[in-house]
């Protein structure tokens, strides 16, 4: 397991997550395991686990390793779809739920992903294979102004335009097919200093506009918070500042008791209070964590409880 992902704020994560070892989990973002294993090992016999990834590897190889646990339930869909899957499981309310955002390790190093703009690969960037459109049709067919939105909305690019405009004028002579195609045209206007940074941002635009991740993610947390029992846990992992933002504003919303205007004598609004937040301030990994698995350093865990 270790060879693919190494799971960030483990410990962390359970503590917070699991009140109830004989309840019911939900794990958006089984990956390769990592915070499954541990609730699996948390929970007792009467507990169940719920888990899911949209990525079919992912999906293929952990249902191999946990395909025989008898508490376990494995889905190949998005988390946005924690609804139906619970109609499916016939499950009324789970006692915590959990994601881990973003992508594994082994889907940044596997240059079949194409996730990576350090290896040669198509340019793709799909998490899931069944979703239309590719990077490589965004980047070939969108227009300058809709490329450079996406990369300044969803990669807060500051040379987004820049960037656009120099995409635009090499496609006319060749097809951009690749991610070293792509990175090679930003290194060529970009300065050595900067670059790996504004890759980075590029190809997260990309893959969050590409997986649509923000709207899915706002869609998981709606349903999810519908779907916990009083008491029950909500656990969150972000690793960049747009997905982290919408945990911690949802959060912050679904923990108000009235959103009336100042000036109203009386509240009209008929809000109920829905989470009490339990993380005052994000939870970051430690220093032992961050020496080991420096790609826990961007990571926030935020957690809630149900009301
Ligand atoms: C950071 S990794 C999770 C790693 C996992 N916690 C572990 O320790 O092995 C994120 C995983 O979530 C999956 N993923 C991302 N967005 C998803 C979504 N909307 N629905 C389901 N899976 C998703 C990715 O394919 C990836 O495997």
């Amino acid at each position: 397991m270790g060879d693919f992902h190494t799971p960030v704020l483990l410990n962390e994560s359970i503590d917070y997550l699991i009140t109830n070892k004989s309840g019911i989990y939900f794990d958006g973002t089984l990956g390769f395991g990592g915070h499954s294993s541990k609730i699996l090992e948390t929970i007792n016999d009467d507990g169940l686990l719920v888990s899911t990834d949209v990525d079919l590897d992912a999906f293929n190889y952990s249902k191999s390793k946990f395909g025989n646990i008898k508490n376990m339930k494995l889905y190949n869909f998005n988390f946005s779809k924690i609804k139906i899957i619970s109609k499916l499981e016939s499950i009324k309310a789970f006692n915590g739920i959990f994601a881990d955002l973003g992508i594994s390790s082994h889907q940044i190093d596997d240059p079949a992903s194409g996730f990576t703009f350090r290896k040669e690969a198509e340019l793709d960037l799909r998490m899931d294979k069944t979703i239309r459109l590719t990077a490589a049709e965004l980047i070939n067919t969108f227009t300058e102004d809709e490329i450079s939105n996406i990369f300044y909305k969803y990669g807060e690019e500051k040379n987004s335009r820049k960037i656009a405009k120099r995409i635009c004028e090499k496609r006319k002579i060749k097809p951009i097919t690749t991610t070293t195609i792509l990175a090679g045209i930003i290194s060529e206007i970009v300065p050595e200093r900067f670059l790996t940074k504004t890759l980075s941002r590029v190809f997260q635009s990309l893959r969050i506009y590409i997986n649509k991740e923000l709207d899915v993610l706002k869609t998981f947390l709606d349903d999810s918070i519908d779907l916990l029992s009083e008491g029950g846990r909500i656990v969150i992992l972000t690793y960049h500042s747009l997905e982290d933002r919408i945990v911690k504003e949802k959060f912050k919303y679904e923990q108000l008791k009235c959103v009336c205007p100042k000036e109203y004598p009386v509240c009209s609004c008929n809000k109920t209070q829905k989470l009490k937040i339990i993380t005052k301030k994000p939870v970051y990994p430690t220093a032992n964590e961050l020496s080991i698995n420096r790609r826990a350093r961007s990571a926030k865990l935020r957690a809630a409880v149900r009301i």
